[in-house]
């Protein structure tokens, strides 16, 4: 989730573009760079790591007098956070901003550079001013250009381009990646949302998907629709929601879109730059975590099982390294971390490491010491994640799994093209469900008041709704406070049945499309002595107290994906009417750097 934005006036430029990237530094980041074209000079400045590296580099530097400026903060999803891969990305006389993903890069890159152009980053915006440029050398004028530019690329963006070319313009496209523009007594503003134009900013224009143009210090009216700017800054940075994480929950659908982006895609899945014979000669995977991350590695096995035919292990890091685990040599070691710094998955992938066995990352933050330690990384793309239950880092770690079972899958021959693209479908659909609808959120926000109290809670599945029903339980302990538990539902016979009474509150996970039959069994058991049951279903249950539907489903993991969603709203609205802090719950930290 990159931070964007750009300024065409007469006021100082340097200061607007570093105002802004700090008002944005709450998205993450790992590189940071601006542009200035005024005078005709196009002054460009990069820097690795904070904002502080930057203004030190342009600390000498002022712009005053008419001119175009750009900014950008970069969350690294190709290539390394490196000063060569932080944007501004340059050609000959313009210079590009992007957040999103290009899925078509490398094709246009190769075609590029059989026409004698050179790329200096690793990323897949750099290929944007190239094939603007190009198209100016066959004498398009720079609208032209920038319209074929724009017209070839496929995937997410948000872009904002100067050139000496239009020294008064900027250029701009928006394609399922934020774009604001607004306008104030100062001059034009662009950013990637509300927080850097407050103070600049009277009106503004939420660009829609498919908008591209130019904008001059004349032609802003033809802008439509145009809003006035709420002018307070801390609904900004949660851009409207009550808290960063119910922000996250919202996020979901985007960011599971950029974690498949030119991964699953056209029928085929491609693993990034990890070549296929990575895996060669990998007889079992060990996968490793804590937490949430942890709950995701269970689901990682159903599925590596199920569709690789790879017998898959999964541990708990803090207990892996000192149960004297038996390392085989054909073992893949997969590390699962959203902040990367986790000391007792880094302390393990250390221990499995003595060995000589291949690791691979799943992680959200680039350049992390677990992405240090391992050989090969998949990094989930969910952007910074701020709330401290995790949310969408857990939905992305899901799909990378999903995504990694189902190339294996086809690596091993155990899936034919038909199955993968199939699966392909059912997980963009899956995608699709984790936007959230609001009469589910108003439901879940209204049976939230009789969960407040009662003697604990039950979440309880079966299969990859098992581990889905513990993480559950964990959203609800983590920000309510309230004692959870999950547990696969066809345990319950044996044992915690004894619990069963009308306090005691089971959240059911139903899927219609595995093991329903099963599932509404062992509910049945539980209604049967009184215990309150809430069932959450596409499909009614008449043994529930409250029924928390979804959307019918075509495949167990929309349901999967669905449910997920329904149940981190319920969490979020427990631990709201009981007055917690959602955001920083007590005693909990967001990365655990310590054993
Ligand atoms: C998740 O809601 C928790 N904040 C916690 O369990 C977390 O998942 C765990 O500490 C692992 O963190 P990591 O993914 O950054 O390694």
């Amino acid at each position: 989730m990159c931070g964007i934005v750009g300024y065409i006036g007469n006021e100082e430029k340097k200061d607007f573009i570093l105002n802004g990237l700090k008002e944005l530094e709450y998205r993450g980041y790992d590189s940071a760079g601006m542009s200035v074209l005024s005078g005709g000079e196009l002054s460009v400045f990069k820097a690795v790591g904070k904002l502080v590296n930057l203004e030190q580099k342009c600390k000498d530097f002022s712009s005053v007098g008419f001119g175009v400026a750009i900014g950008h903060t970069r969350w690294a999803t190709h290539g390394k956070p490196t000063e060569a891969n932080a944007h501004p990305h340059i050609a000959d006389f313009s210079n590009v901003i992007h957040n999103g993903i290009i899925e078509n890069y490398q094709e246009i890159k190769s075609g590029l550079e059989q026409q004698g152009h050179t790329f200096i980053s690793q990323t897949d915006t750099e290929v944007i001013v190239h094939l603007f440029e190009n198209y100016l050398s066959k004498g398009l004028e720079a609208p032209e250009a920038f319209k074929n530019t724009i017209r070839d690329l496929k995937g997410a963006y948000a872009i904002l381009l100067i050139t000496k070319k239009e020294p008064n313009k900027i250029f701009y496209a928006k394609n399922a990646s934020p774009l604001i523009i607004g306008r104030g007594k100062g001059g034009i503003y662009f950013a990637s949302s509300d927080a850097p134009l407050i103070g600049y900013a009277d009106e503004v224009c939420y660009l829609e998907d498919g908008s591209m143009g130019y904008i001059d210090e004349d032609n802003f009216h033809t802008l439509s629709p145009i809003k006035k700017l709420d002018q307070n800054k801390g609904y900004a940075q949660k851009e409207g929601f009550r808290y960063f994480m119910e922000k996250e929950i919202y996020e979901q659908h985007n960011v599971l879109l950029e974690t498949m982006m030119g991964r699953a895609s056209e029928g085929k899945i491609t693993l990034d730059s990890i070549a296929p014979s990575f895996f060669d000669e990998i007889g079992e995977i060990t996968i490793c975590a804590c937490g949430t991350s942890y709950h995701a590695g269970m689901v990682g096995k159903y599925l590596l099982e199920r569709y690789a035919k790879i017998k898959t292990n999964v541990v708990i890091a803090s207990e892996y390294r000192y149960a004297s685990p038996i390392v085989k040599s054909d073992e893949l070691f997969v590390a699962i971390s959203q902040s990367g710094e986790t000391l007792d998955t880094l302390e393990a992938i250390k221990f499995v490491k003595k060995f000589g066995n291949k690791t691979l990352a799943i992680c959200n933050v680039d350049n992390s010491s677990i992405v240090r330690e391992c050989q090969e990384v998949l990094l989930t793309r969910a952007g910074i994640e701020k709330g401290v239950a995790s949310t969408k880092a857990f939905a992305t770690q899901v799909m990378i799994l999903w995504i990694l079972s189902i190339y294996l899958g086809g690596l091993r021959g155990h899936l034919s093209s038909k199955e993968i693209e199939k699966s392909i479908e059912d997980m963009v659909e899956s995608a699709k469900k984790t936007e959230i609808c609001p009469k589910m959120h108003d439901k879940i926000k209204r049976i939230s008041k009789r969960y407040l109290h009662g003697h604990g809670f039950f979440f309880i599945g079966r299969d990859v709704f098992y581990p889905l029903a513990l993480e559950s339980a964990l959203k609800l302990k983590e920000i309510s406070y309230l004692h959870a538990e999950g547990y696969p539902s066809g345990e319950m016979k044996h044992g915690p049945i004894a619990l069963a009474d009308s306090e005691l509150f089971t959240v059911a996970l139903m899927p219609e499309h595995l093991l329903y039959e099963k599932i509404k069994s062992n509910v049945e058991e539980l209604s049967a002595r009184d215990a309150t049951i809430c069932a959450v279903s596409a499909k009614e249950f008449d043994g529930a107290d409250d029924m928390l539907y979804i959307q019918p489903c075509k495949s167990y993991m929309e349901e999967f994906f669905s449910m997920m969603c329904a149940l981190q709203l319920f969490a979020l609205e427990v631990a709201v009417r009981l007055g917690n802090d959602v955001d920083m719950p007590r005693n909990l930290a967001k990365s655990v750097t310590v054993e």
